[in-house]
């Protein structure tokens, strides 16, 4: 079902104004990437704010344009700078957006930029950079449309910062249509999301066995463990019931009976007369162990998903099962 919204009539008389906060929010729902616009001002001071109007123009010439509000207490300045550049954000650098959006700060402390022409700023480590002869201005109602010309640019392979509806984000790229292949396996599509959690959810937990095998551990020893390891006594059914919960699997009351046996865990009397069990200074040790090789696991685990896909792949693993 698509959500129908208010449609929004152009007034009779040229000039009248639509409503200002349904116009933001319909502009707003074109996704653009997000860039810091640098520039020299009188004395050479450095000069740089947060601009999604970014766009390119023309491929020969190479030219580029964006546009700054009126209200900026830095147009004199872009006005009569010959010269600017247009940095564009990788999805890490949320925080340098914000930054150049903030009012009454230097919004270049700690930076140290390198010099393009005219000794404008140029920022390190963005995405992509453009350094640009200013071209042409033009009056954009209550913006002014800056054109560039390029002189020089880079571009490195990373993944940008996105911003829609006012919000950042971070692209995630389509999947090519998919066959509805079934499973070699068994007859489950190999594209259904169950078949792809449980997939995931089995090849990445095979990692983990595999790295606790290489250090003579069981699958069943770490749950134990790992569970204990929280507790200051837990008695045998609820380390069991516990696992079930965690692991969707229990474990046997004789890997408990075997770290006992190993000197990991001991017997004490819990408050409801039951015998629980508690790690020993050796059992600590072991745990340690344990949080080591699950963190190195985390590593492996990851593969070659860069930092700003990991983190959507556990914000959409949290809402799938909120
Ligand atoms: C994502 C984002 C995009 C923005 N795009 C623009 C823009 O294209 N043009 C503009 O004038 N201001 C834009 N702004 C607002 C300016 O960055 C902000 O008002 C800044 O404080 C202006 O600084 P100045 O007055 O020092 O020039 C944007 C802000 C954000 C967070």
């Amino acid at each position: 079902m698509t959500t129908q919204t208010a449609v929004q009539t152009a007034p009779a008389k040229a000039g009248a104004s639509f409503d200002g906060r349904a116009l933001r929010d319909a502009f707003g729902s074109f996704a653009t990437g997000v860039t810091i616009v640098t520039t020299a001002g009188p004395d050479n001071v450095d000069i740089g704010l947060t601009a999604n109007s970014f766009s390119s123009v023309s491929l020969d010439p190479p030219m580029v344009l964006w546009s700054l509000a009126r209200t900026s207490l830095n147009m004199d300045a872009f006005r009569s700078s010959g010269h600017f550049a247009v940095h564009i954000l990788s999805a890490d650098q949320e925080a340098l957006s914000g930054r150049f959006a903030s009012k009454g700060i230097d919004r270049f402390e700690g930076l140290a930029p390198e010099r393009g022409p005219d000794g404008i700023p140029l920022l390190q480590d963005c995405m992509a950079r453009f350094t640009c002869k200013l071209a042409y201005q033009y009056e954009g109602g209550d913006h002014v449309i800056f054109v560039g010309e390029i002189v020089e640019f880079s571009h490195s392979a990373r993944k940008p910062l996105v911003f829609h509806g006012g919000r950042y984000g971070m692209l995630l790229p389509k999947q090519a249509a998919r066959s509805d292949a079934l499973d070699e396996f068994s007859n489950l599509s190999s594209d259904d999301l169950l078949y792809q959690v449980s997939n995931a959810y089995f090849q990445t937990r095979q990692k983990v066995i595999e790295k606790l095998e290489d250090n003579r551990w069981t699958a069943e020893e770490y749950a134990v463990l790992s569970i204990i390891g929280r507790e200051d006594g837990l008695c045998v059914p609820e380390i069991v019931a516990r696992s079930e919960k965690v692991r969707g699997q229990g474990v046997s009351a004789a890997i408990v009976q075997k770290l006992i046996g190993r000197g990991l865990l001991h017997e004490v009397d819990s408050d409801d007369g039951q015998v629980a069990v508690r790690l020993t200074p050796a059992g600590r040790a072991a745990v340690l162990e344990l949080i080591a090789i699950r963190k190195s696991s985390e590593a492996d685990v990851q593969g070659d998903l860069d930092p700003s896909e990991v983190q959507l792949l556990k914000h959409l693993l949290a809402r799938l099962v909120s």
